[in-house]
């Protein structure tokens, strides 16, 4: 069984993610400085010898140097990051440090102390906006924000490591949903903020016609491609979509909350969204071929869970 660090490990990708190695019986040190993230994520974590939890921010000067140099782990799982694409437009100096420097840090602590993997958080946003579907690794990467530069510079970075012996894994996640996603922006998760609205009797409102559609993907399946990913033997490095291959739309999603809530009120339409994409999909084959991984989680499945759960 290894020893994984785990940044952003009190986040909503970071905190399954650490349940998963944790049940795995790996032992693991998670770093976060709790800004975007939550000690009651990390409830069940707490209660286990095989977790420790430091507070600490990962882009700080020396900060994970320490941390690597003293637990010294085989792997690192790197979540830490500013997850908000319309944060990173407000403020792109904070993403650069969020984002880039943090990434810069890891990369140093894995040399300096023979890590021997780095699974990284990239995005769908590398693409931005095509409309050549499903999008497979090969597309162009085109990112429309300083959040999705951030991801594909700290993609570079890592995957820049290669030659000295470090095997970095990219996981560029499409739209995650699940327990422990925070709805508490309007640019938050469509699915974190139609559950809580679903869940206190208010309507949703769709922005659009509701036919847009995206490749939403379980966070437990998420936090299954990390451990792959990080403790898996034979694991060749590179990067891959985490995705599920299958499109839905909003009207699906919402006939879905309908069949747990039917006397919710009918979604409320709004214009769509000032710079939305109509349609997101990932091709999900690199994934299933580099790591054995492919997506179990169906969004049915995956949205009764977040109902029962929440
Ligand atoms: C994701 C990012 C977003 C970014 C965009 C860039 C997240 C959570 N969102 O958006 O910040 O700008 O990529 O490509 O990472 N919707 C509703 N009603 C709501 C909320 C959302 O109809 O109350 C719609 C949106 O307008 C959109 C769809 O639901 O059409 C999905 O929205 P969202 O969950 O934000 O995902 P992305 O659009 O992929």
């Amino acid at each position: 069984m290894g020893q994984i660090l785990v940044t952003g490990a009190a986040g909503f990708i970071g905190s399954h993610t650490t349940d998963r190695l944790l049940a795995e019986g790996h032992t693991v040190l998670g770093v976060d400085n709790f800004r975007s993230g939550h000690r009651r994520n990390l409830a069940g974590a707490l209660t286990q010898s095989r977790f420790r939890l430091a507070e600490a921010d990962v882009a700080g000067a020396g900060v994970l140097d320490r941390l690597v140099a003293e637990f010294r782990p085989e792997a690192i799982i790197h979540l830490a990051a500013l997850v908000s694409v319309q944060e990173s437009i407000r403020d792109p100096e904070l993403n650069h440090r969020l984002n880039v420097t943090a990434t810069e840090r890891v990369a140093a602590a894995a040399l300096a102390h023979g890590v021997q993997r780095i699974v990284f958080a990239s995005s769908a946003a590398i693409y931005g906006d095509t409309a050549d579907l499903p999008i497979r690794e090969e597309t162009a990467k085109a990112p429309i924000s300083p959040y999705g530069e951030a991801k594909l510079r700290s993609e570079d970075i890592l995957l820049g490591l290669a030659p000295r012996g470090v095997t970095v894994r990219c996981h560029r996640y499409f739209n995650v949903f699940g327990p422990r996603q925070d709805p508490a922006s309007p640019y938050s998760g469509v699915i974190s903020i139609f559950e809580r609205r679903y869940r206190e009797g208010r309507g949703v409102t769709i922005y659009g016609d509701g036919r847009q559609t995206r490749d939403f993907i379980s966070v437990h399946d998420v936090a299954r491609a990390n451990v792959i990913a990080a403790v898996q033997p034979g694991i060749t490095p590179g990067a891959a979509n985490i995705c599920t291959g299958r499109a839905t739309s909003l009207l699906d999603i919402v006939a879905i909350f309908a069949r747990h809530y039917p006397q919710a009120p009918a979604p409320r339409f709004e214009p769509a969204r000032a710079g939305d994409i109509i349609h997101s999909l990932g091709s999900a084959a690199r994934a299933e071929v580099e790591l054995g991984f492919t997506a179990r989680v169906s969004v049915a499945d995956g949205l009764a869970e977040l109902i029962r759960v929440s």
